[in-house]
């Protein structure tokens, strides 16, 4: 049991390659002997471990202030009570909306400057993410939020950084202005039918692998607090993201409920009628309406069951690509979504050569009746719905498929539903080819799906011809793949 739950804590992602505390996680001891300040906070464990008290917000609240100074060169205070953010866990976002940035998936558009720019929803007192971004990388920002109290002191952190003030824009939000219902969006995204919004929707999309949000809980949740980017991004503002730690909590309550950290947080920074669930489709539904103004939209999420209706609302507004992450803090986890309305770049098939031959993911908490034959069909049946042809083996638990450039295509621009929602898995579709023939100019790969403990199973990749032209694609589609199986077999987990 034991040897198990260490495996599976193994498994999970952590911390960002990128993030400088990847490698050397804040050593307390040196802190300690470095800024007076901090010393008193520090106590060691009976294992000689340098330790501080995660329920002191005063402890937490200085650790903050000397990791910015000692590691980036940032000045910063809040004061007591407002929400206090970790260095590294608010690293690992940033450099994961880096990632977004740098992958070609959604090229850069000419409307932006050469400078990146970024928009952070409810920036807060901390200004966490805009100081990180604009030291780290030399992103500009600007930050929004409602609160007095948040407002003047983003703007005092700003200004106590000389080095990076001109980069950051803090931005009020009127929070007498209630945003109510986006006229049209009701009707699209509560009630299902088709949405009119004054945006440019691009009607090439088609609607991703996910089932129809859950009505029910929908309908209680939809916001009507101030306006989030609509009202907000001025006219012709062009941006290259947002990001958004948005108010996770439907009630003080609800939010009082984790006793094992003490970062503070007012009820305007945590709480919102109807929880992130309302807030981040907000987002999404004014990301329909500013559509191309910005690249890349992004959120945090805090709940995985939230993910599930919230991934459905983006395909169904349109979206040409949906990415999400799971960030691990400690022991909770959070997850980035991540969506854009621009047309996904075009393969550069015959420049390419995949970094890989092998890919692999893990698909945890699997129910009980979802077992590795149940996947093995699911993949058969993924890849035929995209017209690829597949050859099943029961005995060795692979699919080979082979795949021509329409058909990687057909995966890559999301041409057609992913897998479908029912608990059953469907038939392999007639047109599925089932004969294989590979040539040079197609793309090859062995999909094995292996059990490695009950309700965890490892689904390998293996590209079989790196010479080919395709082969390039390899990471795009394996990627792909792993999003429409992660969607089917494991969104519907919950936690807390
Ligand atoms: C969870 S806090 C995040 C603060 C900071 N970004 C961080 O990560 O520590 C959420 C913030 O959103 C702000 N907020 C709430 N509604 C907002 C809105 N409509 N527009 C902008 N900010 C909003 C709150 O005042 C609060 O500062």
């Amino acid at each position: 049991m034991g040897s198990k739950k260490r495996k599976r804590k193994e498994e999970r992602p952590t911390i960002h390659p990128k993030n400088k505390y990847s490698e050397n996680p804040p050593d307390f001891s040196l802190l300690a002997s470095l800024y007076p300040s901090f010393q008193p906070f520090v106590y060691y464990s009976r294992d000689g471990r340098p330790r501080i008290d995660w329920t002191d917000f005063n402890a937490t609240r200085e650790l903050t202030r000397i990791l910015l100074l000692h590691d980036h060169g940032l000045n910063w205070w809040i004061p007591d009570g407002q929400l206090c953010p970790t260095v590294p866990n608010r690293s690992n976002y940033i450099h994961w909306v880096e990632d977004l940035l740098s992958s070609n998936i959604v090229p850069k558009t000419n409307s932006t400057g050469v400078k990146v720019r970024g928009f952070d929803i409810g920036t807060g007192a901390s200004c966490i993410y805009p100081l990180l971004g604009a030291s780290l990388l030399g992103w500009t920002f600007v930050g929004s939020d409602v609160t007095d109290v948040a407002l003047e002191w983003a703007r005092k952190n700003v200004s106590s950084n000389p080095q990076i003030s001109e980069l950051i824009e803090i931005r009020r939000v009127e929070s007498n202005r209630n945003t109510l219902c986006l006229e049209g969006f009701e009707e699209s995204v509560y009630g299902g039918s088709k949405m009119k919004s004054s945006g440019d929707f691009d009607t090439e999309v088609t609607p991703g692998p996910l089932a129809a949000p859950d009505l029910h809980v929908n309908k209680n949740k939809i916001y009507h607090g101030p306006p989030i980017l609509v009202g907000v991004v001025k006219d012709d503002e062009k941006f290259d993201f947002c990001m958004c730690n948005p108010p996770f909590f439907e009630s003080l309550e609800e939010a009082g409920l984790n006793p094992k950290t003490s970062c503070g947080g007012t009820p305007e920074e945590m709480v919102c009628p109807g929880g992130e669930l309302a807030f981040i489709t907000r987002i999404i539904e004014d990301s329909a309406v500013l559509n191309h103004s910005f690249r890349w939209y992004t959120s945090m999420v805090g709940r995985k069951s939230n993910l599930k209706n919230l991934v459905s609302k983006l395909w169904e507004v349109g979206v040409t690509i949906v990415k999400t992450t799971e960030f691990v803090q400690g022991k909770t986890s959070r997850w980035g979504l991540a969506w854009s309305f621009l047309p996904l770049a075009q393969m550069k098939l015959s420049t390419s050569t995949p970094e890989k031959n092998n890919l692999s993911f893990m698909l945890e908490g699997l129910q009980r009746q979802h077992g590795a034959i149940h996947v093995l069909q699911a993949v058969e049946s993924y890849f035929c719905s995209h017209g690829w042809s597949c050859s099943l083996n029961v005995s060795s638990f692979t699919v080979d498929v082979v795949a021509s450039k329409d058909q990687c295509d057909s995966i890559l621009k999301n041409e057609l539903p992913l897998l479908p929602k029912a608990a059953g898995f469907g038939p392999v579709p007639e047109t599925c080819d089932k004969s294989l023939n590979p040539s040079s100019d197609r793309l090859c790969l062995r999909i094995l799906v292996f059990q490695q403990i009950p309700g965890t199973l490892l689904v390998k990749g293996s590209l079989q011809d790196r010479n080919s032209p395709l082969s390039g694609a390899f990471s795009l589609i394996f990627q792909k793949f792993e999003e429409a199986l992660r969607s089917k077999f494991c969104i519907d987990k919950r936690s807390a």
